[in-house]
């Protein structure tokens, strides 16, 4: 019997000459760069849900036993009849537990992986019947519409896993700003992010023995491959990542192992030996660092979770 449920998708991805723009202004840069968005295509995803699964890597296990913990109380405080908008359609074990614990009436993930938000929505759309499934393939980074089918519900954003932490802080307030405007007032939503550390913890998830983040980070070339027709040699770059205790964050880098040429179309562009292309920052706020990043972004604090350790905070915020 086929039990698949139809899924109507809101396509938002923006158009490859503006990818293949951004992709070259950030490599014409002084210090190169590229957008941390382009780590997920298909097996970028898959690498990253590895990454959540390492021994070292342990932002995702505590995240998910502060869910275990304080999922019923969360359910309590939201009430009935709400929508949850996932922010990146990440793991989706996370996203099971809150929708097991809310019984929501509707779940729109957001993600810029087109393939990987259809089979994770079909999936859940499969296993949650009841559920309305909207998915919608954008860059959160931008203004996003919402299905218009969400009108009438009570919006809950649910951005897990210390993404924010992937934004400059600049860009992390305008994105909390465009949040609780999508929300409107009295919109709860709920957000995971790590906290500031012992360095050495902090290093250590970054720079996993088995080489899984490595990968994880090589592969944001070969999907540019891939999707520009870029022509980056995979073994002529090294993953790098340290924390910058002035910045606060951990810093992701691809270092070039010998003096090279890159051609996206067109374009070419020069590396030396040992430059480096920044990949992406993971910023850790600490508690009252956060919460007054959500409070200059329109909303305010309900409550706030953390472990024994004081690793990882769950925010519930309410937009004003
Ligand atoms: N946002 C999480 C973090 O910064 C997960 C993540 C995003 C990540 N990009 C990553 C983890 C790259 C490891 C490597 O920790």
């Amino acid at each position: 019997m086929n039990t698949r449920r139809q899924l109507e998708l809101l396509d938002l991805h923006p158009e490859i000459e503006n990818v293949t723009r951004e992709v070259c202004e950030g490599l014409q840069k002084q210090q190169k760069s590229l957008s941390p968005k382009y780590f997920y295509d298909e097996r970028g995803s898959e690498l990253f849900e590895a990454i959540t699964q390492l021994d070292e890597y342990y932002p995702t296990r505590t995240e998910l036993a502060l869910f275990d913990a304080h999922l019923p109380d969360i359910a309590d405080l939201i009430g009935a009849g709400s929508c949850v908008i996932e922010y990146g359609s990440g793991s989706s074990l996370k996203i099971r537990k809150l929708l097991e614990a809310l019984s929501p009436l509707a779940y729109v993930p957001v993600d810029i992986s087109r393939d990987y938000l259809l089979s994770n929505a079909m999936a859940l759309a499969q296993d949650f019947p009841q559920l309305t499934v909207l998915p919608v393939c954008a860059d959160f980074s931008q203004s996003i519409a919402l299905p218009e089918q969400v009108g009438g519900l009570n919006p809950i954003g649910f951005f897990p896993g210390s993404s924010i932490g992937n934004f400059e802080p600049a860009q992390a307030k305008q994105f909390l700003g465009r949040v609780a405007n999508t929300l409107g007032s009295g919109g709860y939503f709920l957000i995971g992010v790590d906290c500031k550390k012992d360095p050495a913890v902090l290093e250590r998830a970054y720079n996993d023995e088995d080489g899984i983040t490595a990968a994880f980070n090589l592969n944001a070339l070969s999907h540019l491959n891939h999707l520009l027709g870029a022509e980056f040699q995979l073994d002529a770059f090294e993953h790098e990542a340290h924390y910058n205790q002035e910045a606060g964050c951990i810093q992701m880098f691809l270092r070039s192992t010998a003096r090279q040429q890159v051609s996206i179309g067109d374009s070419i562009f020069a590396f030396d030996d040992g430059e480096r292309l920044h990949t992406e920052n993971s910023y850790k706020y600490s508690p009252d660092e956060l919460i007054r990043l959500a409070e200059d972004s329109g909303f305010g604090c309900e409550h706030l979770w953390q472990d024994a350790d004081e690793y990882f905070g769950l925010y519930l915020l309410k937009a004003l």
